[in-house]
Order: C-alpha cells, then sequence, then structure tokens
C-alpha cells in the first residue's frame, strides 16, 4: 500500500505542465485494435491506468512500443481471445474493447469491467447499443458474451448522455453497415479527440462534441498518428490547487475553453486569475466568496473536479453548495475533509459547505481518484501534516503527480508500507 505524506501551509509558485487526457487515452488504446494498421499516439500520460491497458493488448497480441509519452500499437497479430477477468477488472475503461472488438470481430466475450466506489456504473446503455446495431447480447456468470452475423447502422437515442456508451458505439459502428447516428451524444473534449483519431484512421465519424455523432460504416482502417488532448480535468485540479495556494502558479499546456466552467465558477468566487492561449496563471486570494454548483455533462461543470473544487469551496467565505447529478455516491472524502477541519453537510445528492478558517492536518484515506486529489489539496494548504492512505487510486489518474507538485513547491512524498499483518 502507498501513503502519501504532505507538509502543509504550501506555496505553490512556478509551472506545471498538464499531462493527455487520461479518459481520452484509455479509449485511444482500445481503439487501435480496428486499424489493420500501425498507429502511433503522443502525449499518452504514464499512469498505471495505461498499464493495464497495454497489458490487455499485448495480451490479446498487439505488439507495442513505448518510449515514454510516445507509443505505437501495432494490431495486425491480435486474435479475439476472452480476455481474463484478472486483467480486465483492473480498470473500469477495459469496457472500451467490448466496442471495438465487436465493431472488428463481431463477436466480443468480457468479464463485467471493474466498478468504482461512486456509484454502481452500468453499461446497459452500451448494451442496448450493441442490440441496436444488431448484436445479440448474453450474460453468463460474470461476463458478457455479444455476437453479431452483421452490424446493420441506425439511429440510437441515449437517454443519458454517456461518455462511455457514446464512445462504445462508435467504436462498434465503424464497420456496420449503413449510417449510425447517435443522438444526446457526449460531447466532453475526449469524445472529439477519439473521434479525430477514428477519422485519421479513415472512419466516416461527424459531429463529435455535438449533440448527435454520425458514423457511415466502411470496409478498412488504416494506421493513424495522433496525440491525446491534454487532460482538462488534470488541469482543473491544478488551477484549484493554484486557487488555494498559489502565487503566479502557471498550469500550462492546456485548453482553457475545457475548462471555462471551472473559470467561470473560480471568477464568481473572487479569485484572481489569467487566461492565456494555452495556460492559465493564477494566485490565492484571502476571501473567495461562496458559490452554487451543481456537476453536469460537459460543458457544464465536470463531475470529476467536483471533489477537487469542494476543498476550495470549504474555506470559501459563508455556505456553498454542490449538488451531484452524474453519479450517485460520490461524496466519499466529505468525512475526510471534515476530519481535517471542513464543515460540510450532506443531504441525498446535496452537499452545504459552511466555509471554515482553515485544514488541520490529519491521517486520512483516498476512496477514489478524484476523492484523493481533494484530500492532497487539503493537506497542501492543512497546518500541519497530513498523511493520506490509498495513494494508488491518485497514481492512477494524476501523472508524476509527486514531482509536479514539488517542483512548484509542495513539501510531499510517497512511500510504501507495509500492511500490517492482521
Ligand atoms: C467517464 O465514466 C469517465 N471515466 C469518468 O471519469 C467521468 O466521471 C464520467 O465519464 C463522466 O464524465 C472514463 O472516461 C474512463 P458515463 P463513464 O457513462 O463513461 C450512468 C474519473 O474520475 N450510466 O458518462 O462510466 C452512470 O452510472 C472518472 O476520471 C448508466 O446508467 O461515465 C453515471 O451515473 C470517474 N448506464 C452516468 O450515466 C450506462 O450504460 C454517467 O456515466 C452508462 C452510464
Amino acid at each position: 500500500m502507498k501513503q502519501m505524506v504532505l507538509e502543509g501551509s504550501t506555496k505553490l509558485t512556478g509551472i506545471v505542465e498538464i499531462s493527455g487526457s487520461k479518459n481520452s487515452a484509455v479509449a485511444l488504446i482500445p481503439a487501435t485494435l480496428l486499424s489493420d494498421g500501425i498507429v502511433e499516439l503522443d502525449n499518452v500520460p504514464m499512469i498505471s491506468d495505461i498499464e493495464a491497458l497495454i497489458e490487455i493488448l499485448t495480451f490479446l497480441g498487439a505488439e507495442i512500443k513505448r518510449d515514454k509519452q510516445k507509443m505505437t500499437i501495432d494490431c495486425a497479430k491480435v486474435s479475439n481471445k476472452e480476455i481474463p477477468e484478472q486483467i480486465s477488472k483492473k480498470l473500469r475503461a477495459s469496457y472500451y474493447f467490448m466496442g471495438a472488438l465487436l465493431g472488428k470481430y463481431k463477436h466480443v466475450e468480457m468479464y463485467f469491467p471493474g466498478g468504482c466506489s461512486i456509484g454502481k456504473r452500468p453499461i446497459d446503455l452500451h448494451l442496448s447499443g450493441f442490440e441496436k446495431l444488431g448484436a445479440k447480447v448474453e450474460v453468463a456468470e460474470n461476463k458478457y458474451m455479444v455476437d453479431a452475423k452483421e452490424l446493420i447502422g441506425t439511429d440510437i437515442e441515449l437517454p443519458i448522455a454517456s461518455v462511455g456508451a457514446t464512445i462504445n458505439l462508435m467504436f462498434a459502428a465503424v464497420y456496420a453497415k449503413g449510417k449510425t447516428r447517435i443522438y444526446n451524444a457526449a460531447k466532453e473534449p475526449h469524445i472529439v479527440n477519439v473521434a479525430e483519431l477514428l477519422q485519421q484512421m479513415g472512419a466516416k465519424v461527424s459531429g463529435a462534441g455535438t449533440h448527435t455523432i454520425e458514423i457511415e460504416g466502411v470496409e478498412v482502417l488504416k494506421g493513424a498518428q495522433h496525440r491525446v488532448v491534454p487532460d482538462y480535468i488534470e488541469a482543473g485540479t491544478y488551477v484549484i490547487a493554484g486557487a488555494l495556494c498559489g502565487e503566479n502558479l502557471e498550469v500550462k499546456n492546456i485548453v482553457p475553453e475545457h475548462i471555462a466552467s471551472l473559470i467561470n465558477q473560480l471568477k464568481q468566487m473572487g479569485c484572481s486569475l489569467t487566461v492565456l492561449k494555452d495556460s492559465v496563471r493564477i494566485s490565492k486570494i484571502e476571501n473567495y466568496k461562496s458559490v452554487a454548483v451543481k456537476t453536469e455533462v460537459y460543458p457544464g461543470f465536470p463531475t470529476d473536479l467536483q471533489q477537487p473544487f469542494m476543498t476550495l469551496l470549504s474555506l470559501a467565505e459563508g455556505t456553498s453548495k454542490v449538488e451531484e447529478t452524474i453519479f450517485e455516491n460520490r461524496f466519499m472524502h466529505v468525512p475526510y475533509l471534515n476530519q481535517m477541519g471542513a464543515n460540510i453537510t450532506i443531504e441525498g445528492q446535496i452537499a452545504t459547505i459552511k466555509g471554515v478558517k482553515a485544514f488541520h492536518g490529519s491521517d486520512v484515506v483516498a476512496t477514489d481518484l478524484r476523492a484523493g486529489a481533494a484530500l492532497i489539496l487539503a493537506g497542501l494548504v492543512a497546518e500541519g501534516q497530513t498523511v493520506i492512505d490509498g495513494i494508488e487510486h491518485v497514481l492512477r489518474g494524476y501523472e508524476n503527480i509527486e514531482e509536479k507538485l514539488s517542483n512548484v513547491g509542495a513539501k510531499l512524498r510517497v512511500r510504501e508500507i507495509e500492511l500490517s499483518r492482521v
């Protein structure tokens, strides 16, 4: 088990360079299965979720060369065999192999994807979309069998603008006969990034980033070169860190428009920030005003920033409100923030945050990726030392976070601890 130990009362100053998007890269890598050629990806974040995907693709027979953030993937020798449960369970995004293998081979047998603690996270919309394209879905013990004699393009209306379902249905439709339209498609930046890779391969995909995505089936997809879009959630997390304890902290290599909803909230709070072409410069101010925020699908306020943002709201004046509308269990950081001195109460999907003067250091636990990020931010500004257990959750989604924060003034370290023999 890994722990992060943070000294508090930090001042962050200097430049943080943002990496490629985890939530794009975890879809781009399975997408390479659809190609008959070699795919070169750049700006791939070096995080554990990517290692797990490489393990799955290698198991299937892909040849992968990696040089830091550059990756070359050749799926010519891939065979569509069953992915063992112990590797597919390692990360939720393994479900993208379903759409890619179905789209390419019209058959997939796959164990249920790893859930995670923020909610049930069903994939019913993925499966019903596969059925609408002509596939048969069977559930046996704890795996799915999905088969299709052929996939026929059709209209699919998503009741929820699901990121995963939108991407998986694009994958399943690229070789389908005729036209597929996905209505109420998710619009997140990674949807566009993934659609661009498919287009580079020769797929006929249009409308990504809008309400309706149209895919015209093709016969062949060739190799491509593509770059992972900057991670707007990583960017937002560091911008919030700058609002908490920055002095001219510059968050670089970003697309500011992707975090417009956060920037608007920060401005409402009285934040002093400068938005440049591919960066945001931010400094802490003394009295932040409280705000009310509701998480929504893109371009609304991202659910993935709700948890880190709550750390900042805890130190604002007055009372703030956060309504979480995307996941049913995304407040598990709250008891730990309260243990560090916050004053947050939860009623259903609404958190009420009464501003406090300061956090104090404490021993806390990261329950999930973004909850861990929220606790790191609190530890940076707390009085005294904070120890965060379960920091593996955070290392899944934030490339080199220990180095990036240390380079701008944080005093922290990650250490391995022996699990006490019970
Ligand atoms: C992706 O999850 C991200 N993960 C999540 O990021 C992110 O929070 C989420 O999109 C929303 O932006 C990856 O991209 C790997 P959804 P995904 O399908 O695709 C329900 C992080 O911190 N739903 O848009 O699973 C679902 O339960 C992670 O980086 C169904 O009911 O999200 C949720 O309540 C956490 N049936 C809502 O829709 C389905 O078939 C949105 O889910 C699919 C989803």
